[in-house]
């Protein structure tokens, strides 16, 4: 059977675009395949975290996976950091990659535009994330377009060491959604949605109660237009909540043209509201009873140890086969 492997960053609450770029794939593969998930908290200390802060977006990312039918009987749900094999291969890897591949990562350059103090981690985060997928010979990685790059250097990285110390890793595939893999901003649709956009407006949090959803719907920059059809270059808001639209009810993109003709954008926004609050309300409700119960730090502790002895054999061989020297 084959394995994934995912991951999202503990650090911040998450947006709708986290939930249809990769947890509703988690949700969907853990039916065929073995899965693992992760909370990658080393990664998200390559930005500063504040310890509280980041102990309670660890959980709340957990009690997400799980209210959003990520199944522990199904999938290992881990922290990165509770698996010290990450941290260590990490390390391997980082002494593989070049430096022009890393100064060649758009997510670097995005985050460490303006900025005066870049940690080094941010720079080297790619090898860590390599490090996360081959150590379990991941065959697919569910994730959104933005990590498409990182997915490459990936490939390169176990190639590369198949190559000078013998046929050891698995080369990763993406598993990237064909609609909705790129959620925009509902305030500019040339940005990605995200989390750390300073505009609350911009993005639907998954925690964000029905009637935040509706005002934010309501409140997305649409063209001066009536026409709802999916055409990301001359209507990118519209196509944008399109998207939306359809990876959360399941219908096609021409379906949906066909529904709306002729109606506007005003019963089209006012049932895309609806949609959202009918897939995060329950969501949110079970994520309520979940936080309260204590049951995903039962399920963090399982997962670690099942991850941990996933991990350690293949840590060993890797160190076998570069050379380091087995007492
Ligand atoms: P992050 O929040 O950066 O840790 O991302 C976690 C996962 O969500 C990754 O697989 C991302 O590719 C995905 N993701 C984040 N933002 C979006 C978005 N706006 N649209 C689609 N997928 C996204
Ligand atoms: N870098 C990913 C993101 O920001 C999170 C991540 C870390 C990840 N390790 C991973 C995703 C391994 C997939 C596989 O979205």
């Amino acid at each position: 059977m084959k394995q994934v492997l995912s991951g999202i960053q503990p650090s911040g609450f998450l947006t709708l675009g986290n939930y249809i770029g990769a947890i509703k794939n988690y949700v969907l593969l853990q039916e065929s395949y073995h899965c693992l998930y992760m909370m990658a908290d080393l990664h998200a200390i390559t930005v500063p975290q504040e310890p509280a802060a980041l102990r309670e977006q660890s959980e709340s990312v957990a009690c997400l996976y799980l209210a959003a039918g990520v199944d522990p009987e199904k999938s290992t749900i881990f922290l990165q950091s509770a698996v010290h094999a990450h941290a260590e291969l990490g390390w391997l890897l980082t002494t593989l990659t070049y430096m022009g591949e890393l100064e060649r990562m758009t997510q670097f350059k995005d985050k460490s535009a303006g900025k005066e103090s870049i940690g080094a981690g941010l720079f080297t985060y790619p090898s860590l994330m390599a490090a996360d997928i081959l150590l379990y010979n991941a065959d697919l990685v569910p994730v959104g377009e933005d990590q498409k790059q990182h997915l490459e250097l990936t490939r390169d990285l176990a190639h590369r060491f198949n190559t000078r110390f013998g046929e050891t890793f698995t080369l990763p595939e993406g598993f990237i959604p064909q609609v909705g893999a790129r959620i925009m901003s509902l305030d500019d649709a040339s940005k990605k949605m995200s989390k750390s956009n300073p505009n609350p407006g911009s993005y639907i949090a998954l925690l964000d109660s029905p009637d935040v959803i509706r005002k934010k719907i309501s409140r997305a920059v649409t063209d001066s237009g009536r026409e709802v059809k999916y055409d990301p270059a001359a209507k990118p808001e519209v196509s944008n909540l399109m998207s939306i639209y359809a990876t959360l009810t399941n219908k096609s993109l021409a379906d949906i043209e066909a529904q709306y003709e002729g109606l506007g954008y005003g019963p089209f926004k006012k049932e895309l509201a609806e949609q959202i609050v009918a897939v995060l309300e329950p969501l949110q409700n079970r994520y309520v009873e979940i936080k309260k119960s204590g049951y995903h730090l039962d399920v963090l502790r399982k997962g670690a140890g099942q991850a941990a002895e996933k991990a350690e054999p293949m840590l060993t061989l890797v160190k076998e086969r570069m050379g380091f020297l087995k007492l």
